[in-house]
This record gives C-alpha cells, structure tokens and sequence, in this order.
C-alpha cells in the first residue's frame, strides 16, 4: 500500500452517502454561486466521491466538459449512477488517485476539489500534482471545512471533546480536520498565483430553521458516526460522549445558536 494512503475516517457506508448528498445541497448556494466554468472548458473534480459536488458543478456550468476522479471504485459507481439519473451527459469518471493522477502535464483548463485535502496525509504535494495536469493561467478551486471554526451557544467543554474525538482520529489517520485555515499557505507553498481565501459562514438560530436542520444532519451527525472508534479507543468514556452530543443538540434548539466556517480558495497557474 502507498504510505501516503490513509484510511478514509468518515467510512464508506450509505449513511454517509446521504449526509454528503445533503451537505452538497444545503451548502450549494453559499459554496458554489461564484464557480462557473466557460463552455467547452475541460475541468477536473479531484475526488468526486459518491458525486454529490458533481451534480452541482455540472448543472452550474452545462458546456464545460468534466473529468471526475476518485480512489474509490465503489463511490464512483455511485457517483455514476447518481450524475445519469440526474440527466446530466457532461461528465466523464475514471479511477484515479491524486499521488498518481494519470493525465498529462497541462489537460485541464480547471481544476476543482472539495473536502479532500483534510484527509490527505501530504496534501502540498496533491496541490504540486493538480498543478501538474492545469494549463498555464489555468484555476484550482478547493474548499474545505475546519472543525475548530465551531462556535457554539450554550457552551460546553463535553461538546468541544466529542469534536476533538473526530479531530484526533482523523489526524491519527493521517488527515487535518483543521485544514481550512492553511489553504492560503497551501495554495501558495504550491506556487499557485493570485490566491485568494473566502470563508463562508453557516450560522444557526431558531429563525432560520433551514439552517437549524443542516447543522443537526451534516456537522452533528459527521460526529455521532466517529462514537465506536472514539469509545472504543479511549478517547473519552460513554457518559462524557453522550453529554457532549446532547449539549451539540441542544445548541439548535430554542435560544440556542451554530457557527461554522468552510474556506473556500481559488488560485491560478503560473502564465
Ligand atoms: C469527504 S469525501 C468528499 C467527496 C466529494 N468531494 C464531496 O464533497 O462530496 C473525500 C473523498 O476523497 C477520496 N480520496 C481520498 N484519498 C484519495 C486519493 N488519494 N485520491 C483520490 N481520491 C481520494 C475518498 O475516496 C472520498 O471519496
């Protein structure tokens, strides 16, 4: 196995197929309204996982062409069926891994990648790589979450420690739950030009009970799946693990309220 490859923390199970589908859907507006891609454009979707991020990318930009890629033999046929049942014809899947993408040097005019470095052991490297295979004055978009934007009312040391269980594992399997605020550091230790880094915030309280509900299915449940392993490996007994996700719900209930940071950043490709 290559060392550089991890264990995917979040699991591959239907569970988490939906809430990526339902994360997709709620954020698509406040992660995806600025990117649009020009007709006849060739894009890459590094990591395309079970295709939620695709159905919107293809729709938001109908005559650009996509290519979009993934480690996972089983999430890409779910991301096949998915983008077909959709209708959309515009995007293509291949196997293929970002240490060892298996394209030429400058195929694609973009390239765009969501929720993928925080689980890459080296992801400056994933970066050197997508620059690889984007032509001169071609654009890399990547977003990204960062769990310790977490901001919540009431305030609860339990709920900071069932976060921190995910953050420990997932760096334990070799990823960066924290990853949203390096992107510029990333992005520009990799060369890229012109970077710019927008944070996009979710903010929760009771009047806007849309909001309420993607904090419950997207950033609470993304905790309660890491509950064995964070159990089971000690990191916290069962008492404190309960306490902690019922204070994370209680902050969406009445007078309670949610913040949450995705960073999102945008760089070009050396003319
Ligand atoms: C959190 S999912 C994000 C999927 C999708 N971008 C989204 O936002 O819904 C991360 C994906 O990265 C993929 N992945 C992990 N390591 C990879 C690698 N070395 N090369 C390609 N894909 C990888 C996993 O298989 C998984 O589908």
């Amino acid at each position: 196995m290559n060392p550089l490859h991890r264990r995917y923390v979040h699991g591959h199970s239907d569970r988490e197929s939906e809430r990526l589908y339902y994360q997709a859907s709620k954020l698509a507006e406040l992660l995806h309204h600025d990117t649009c891609y020009s007709p006849g454009s060739r894009v890459l979707e590094a990591a395309c996982g079970v295709g939620a991020q695709t159905v919107i990318l293809a729709r938001n930009s109908p005559g650009a062409e996509f290519v979009s890629v993934d480690i996972s033999p089983e999430s890409l046929a779910t991301a096949k069926d998915r983008v077909f049942q959709e209708g959309i014809r515009n995007v293509a899947f291949r196997r293929a891994d970002i240490y060892d993408l298996p394209f030429g040097p400058e195929t694609f005019d973009h390239v765009f990648v969501c929720f993928l470095l925080e689980h890459l052991a080296d992801p400056l490297l994933a970066l050197n790589n997508l620059k690889g295979i984007l032509r001169a004055n071609g654009t890399l978009t990547v977003i990204e979450g960062d769990h310790g934007s977490a901001l919540f009312y009431p305030d609860s040391r339990d709920a900071h420690r069932v976060i921190d269980c995910l953050v420990q594992l997932q760096r334990q399997a070799g990823g960066n739950a924290l990853i949203g605020r390096e992107l510029w550091h990333l992005m520009t230790d990799a060369g890229f030009m012109d970077v710019t880094v927008s944070p996009r915030q979710v903010y929760a309280d009771c009047s806007r009970p849309d909001s309420v509900e993607g904090v419950k299915h997207i950033f609470i449940t993304m905790i309660e799946e890491v509950r064995k392993e964070a159990i089971s490996r000690g990191m916290v007994d069962k008492e404190t693990w309960e306490k902690g996700i019922s204070d994370l719900y209680r902050t969406t209930e009445q007078g309670g309220t949610f913040c949450y940071t995705f960073f999102k950043a945008v760089g070009r490709k050396e003319g």
